[in-house]
């Protein structure tokens, strides 16, 4: 195998970076020492009220771990990972070391070329359903990074999930540390390069709606096409709750995502049902699944979103 390169080490951070974060934080850092890579947590972009046990963060730096390992192989540099969250070194979560040669799959190469493609959907989506088929390769998705994720779209079930996001949010939202912090995280400046911009955030918020959202500022809904009465929810989780189970969590999470993306899919992300430990019991009794919910997603067919900006590799390489 060649050596790993600087402008292949670059490229691949670049990829890693595109991955979501939670408010955009982007709470990520690699460092190559020779062909091995390392990827840290960002302390510094700690979301001390909203993400206070980190577990958001190492779902970001799954999904980042995700990208990278997929721009490394279709750079031509196939990695095996090790995941090295230590309790008393929240910081170091994996190294990447080179793998037995081997040309990246077409399956690679596909998700790969969606990384960039790929944007959260806060609008509403049209009614056309999401097949079968499509639903099988969501849930394989997950399942490839030994995670697993539960589709629900039967009405029954979804109420009673917007029931326990509606607790959740309120429970969140009720905190002005939550709303202060949030702020902070609201992009206005066309030269900030994380937070989350105001169009990029969705419309506001109404009290009708079935699945609360984050309030990242925009303007009111205008009137035509609405949320849907019964959206297709998924949930997305791992057999434990340790910090290697939430960074395989992230992993899958982007695997799902980036395959929503190549079957033309949107997605949105609601962790508030996650955050709050209170709910996060409630969804894992609703679901009577084995091992422990890290994310709530809502999946369809949407028009084009509005990518967030991104800090560039310059920025999140370690020296
Ligand atoms: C752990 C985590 C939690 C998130 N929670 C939410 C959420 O509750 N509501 C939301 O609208 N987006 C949520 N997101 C999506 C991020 O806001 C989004 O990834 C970020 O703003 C970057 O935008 P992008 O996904 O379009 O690249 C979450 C993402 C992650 C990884």
């Amino acid at each position: 195998m060649t050596a790993l390169t600087r402008e292949v080490f670059t490229a691949a951070v670049t990829a890693a970076t595109l991955a979501p974060s939670m408010h955009n934080t982007q709470p990520w850092l690699f460092r190559r020492d020779g062909d091995t890579v390392e990827v840290y947590a960002d302390t510094g972009r700690d979301l001390t009220v909203a993400d206070p046990h980190h577990r958001a963060v190492r779902i970001s730096c799954g999904a980042a771990l995700l990208n990278l390992r997929l721009a490394l192989t279709a750079h031509g540099h196939p990695m095996t990972v090790r995941l090295l969250p230590e309790p008393g070194r929240t910081d170091f979560l994996a190294r990447l070391t080179p793998a037995v040669d081997r040309p990246a799959t077409p399956l690679e190469r596909e998700l790969h070329a969606a990384i960039g493609l790929r944007h959260s959907n806060r609008d509403p989506y049209l009614d056309s359903p999401v097949s079968t088929e499509q639903r099988a390769r969501l849930t394989h998705a997950a399942a490839t990074e030994r995670c697993w994720l539960q589709l629900v779209d039967d009405p029954a079930a979804v109420a009673r999930i917007a029931a326990i996001l509606r607790r959740a949010n309120r429970r969140i939202t009720d905190d002005p540390g939550y709303q202060v912090e949030l702020a902070a995280w609201i992009n206005h400046d066309p030269a900030r390069r994380d937070g989350v911009p105001v169009r990029a955030g969705g419309p506001a918020p109404a009290a009708h709606e079935l699945l609360p959202r984050r309030d990242f500022g925009g303007p009111a809904h205008p009137t035509g096409r609405d949320y849907q009465a019964e959206p297709l929810l998924a949930v997305l989780g791992a057999h434990g709750d340790l910090p290697g189970d939430q960074l395989r969590a992230g992993q899958a999470l982007q695997r799902v995502l980036l395959t929503a993306t190549v079957m033309g899919l949107s997605a949105s992300m609601m962790s508030q049902p996650v955050d709050d430990e209170a709910a996060r019991d409630e969804l894992w009794r609703e679901l009577h699944w084995q091992g422990s919910p890290h994310m709530l997603l809502r999946l369809g067919y949407g028009l084009p979103a509005t990518a967030s900006p991104r800090r560039p590799a310059a920025d999140v390489i370690l020296p």
